[in-house]
């Protein structure tokens, strides 16, 4: 096998050289060397964080019913999705925007549902927002699910005041005007929010602003957000990129002041392109998902070049990269709402999922928190609702399996892989991350992308000492299998039986087009 091509030039987390294409034969082979003496940073669990907004049914119906509703909830929210969100270790999830963060006023959103003022959501369809679901019930939400409030501030359409005294609502512990505001709602402890974002995407629905006008109304609100809990003091996000906008990334370092993350937007385009067709979510052939997944691998190109940036300004890392948005987005399923960004989501979206949350580990580093997008019934959804039905994605079981990596000390491996060849282009045909958790076992995940063929990974382990291996995998028949409300289990996870150990030789048979994790 002729190794020729240094995909991911991760200095502490995964080598990939890419070889020539191999022939088409029924199973390729991939090298992988494992040395857990040298062993990375740790894997912030805040990567495999989560977004939701008002957006679609992402919180109305996905996750708010209201107290009145059949459908079993606690305090009007669902209790079936509390409890698959549970089961994946959620850290931190992302709100109210998106878009609609720079139109939200908090205030609407507090106080007696029946007397809340309505709004209109400009972004996304256009319907009345009754603000029903408001601070108190998002970070109950969050309480009832074990996560941590990551909270976008209005920058575009709010004021300094606003924001100011938001904090002050969520987090003041004192006899003060808001805190006692607070209280009348019904809470009388403040909430812990160890996240606030400034502003979302300020370059353009966040008010189109330029860097620098940006630079400067981060600093001015940042200046305000007080510790109110100065034992648990306020980890503040900026607003970051739109994917390739290098200078967005240089003036917010150079110019912005203190932070303690920098945001970057990125979404995979089926097509590749914002105009027409971005592809269906089920009804593709091997073009679009061979496109997909090329796509795809542009988060790692993106990361290593924003991250050569903050380097410049921030040599010890004390800035994190935070991908507070990031997946697929195709169109709409047929005949739902256009603005309401339905759609569904396939074995090809679990492996993209995986590939990213590959890269991420691999920058470790640099990269603190990422937030997929959306939660719920909104682009690359965890869970899909109609009703009072739910199923669980291709998607959340990535998230499911590898939670194992959540908090775990990377383990850099060098890993040679095949390439998956089609039509003339070429992508890595293998991802992989690996690490050791707080009680030592260690956990190796991998993807397979190739939809054809099988993959034998040699591994070389170092320093592993481990007897006996077990795993899961994910697959389907085919790259288009999804899950629907009357066939829910046509893609889940699976015991794996294709890993064995022989000494510090490991051998694993990849299938084609599947998510793998070992533990040791
Ligand atoms: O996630 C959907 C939208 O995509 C968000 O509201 C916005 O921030 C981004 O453009």
């Amino acid at each position: 096998m002729r190794t020729s091509r240094l995909l991911a030039a991760a200095t502490l987390g995964v080598a990939i050289a890419s070889s020539a294409p191999a022939a088409d034969t029924a199973e390729a082979a991939a090298r992988l060397a494992l040395d857990t003496g040298k062993p990375g940073p740790a894997i912030n669990r805040n990567i495999h964080g989560h977004f939701t907004e008002h957006l679609g049914r992402c919180i109305y119906e996905g996750i708010w019913v209201g107290e009145d509703s059949p459908i079993p909830n606690t305090r009007g929210i669902r209790s079936d999705v509390v409890a698959a969100l549970k089961k994946i270790d959620a850290p931190q999830v992302r709100w109210p925007g998106g878009c609609f963060a720079d139109e939200y006023h908090w205030r609407d959103g507090i106080g007696p549902r029946a007397s809340r003022p309505a709004m209109i959501n400009t972004h996304w369809g256009g319907v009345v927002e009754n603000n029903h679901f408001g601070t108190h019930e998002f970070l109950d939400f969050c309480e009832q699910v074990g996560t941590e409030p990551y909270i976008c501030l209005n920058v575009g359409s709010g004021t300094v005041q606003e924001a100011m005294e938001w904090v002050e609502y969520m987090t003041s512990d004192a006899d003060s005007p808001m805190a006692n505001l607070r209280r009348r709602n019904g809470r009388d402890k403040p909430w812990k929010v160890p996240y606030l974002a400034i502003g979302n995407e300020s370059w353009g629905c966040g008010g189109n602003m330029t860097p620098q006008f940006y630079a400067d109304n981060y600093r001015r609100y940042n200046t305000f957000v007080k510790n109110y809990d100065r034992a648990n003091p306020i980890s503040r996000i900026a607003c970051g990129a739109n994917g390739e906008n290098y200078d967005w990334t240089d003036v917010l370092m150079k110019n912005g002041g203190r932070m303690n993350g920098l945001a970057l937007h990125y979404y995979t385009l089926p097509t590749g392109s914002w105009r027409g067709s971005k592809g269906s979510a089920t009804q593709f052939g091997e073009d679009q998902y061979f496109s997909t997944l090329r796509n795809t691998w542009k988060m790692e190109e993106l990361i290593t070049k924003h991250s050569a940036i903050m380097d410049k300004y921030d040599a010890q890392k004390r800035v994190g990269l935070v991908v507070d948005e990031w997946g697929i987005w195709t169109d709409v399923e047929p005949g739902t709402n256009p603005g309401f960004l339905y759609q569904q989501n396939t074995l090809r979206d679990a492996i993209l999922a995986a590939i990213n949350l590959h890269i991420f580990h691999a920058h470790a580093d640099r990269v603190t928190m990422a937030n997929i997008a959306q939660m719920i019934n909104v682009l690359q959804a965890m869970i899909l609702t109609d009703k009072e039905k739910i199923l669980l994605t291709p998607t959340y079981h990535v998230f499911e399996m590898f939670k194992v990596h959540q908090g775990a000390t990377s383990l850099p491996c060098q890993l040679t892989t095949p390439d998956y060849v089609f039509g003339g282009n070429k992508i890595p045909a293998v991802s992989v991350s690996a690490s050791r958790d707080a009680a030592g076992r260690i956990h190796l995940s991998f993807s397979n992308a190739d939809p054809k063929r099988g993959i034998r990974v040699e591994g070389k382990l170092t320093g592993v000492g481990a007897r006996a291996v077990s795993g899961r995998v994910l697959t389907a028949p085919a790259m288009n299998t999804h899950n629907t409300f009357a066939a829910p289990d046509s893609v889940k996870p699976a015991t794996f039986n294709g890993a064995s150990l022989a000494g510090d030789t490991l051998t694993v048979a990849l299938p084609a087009m599947s998510v793998v994790v070992l533990e040791f």
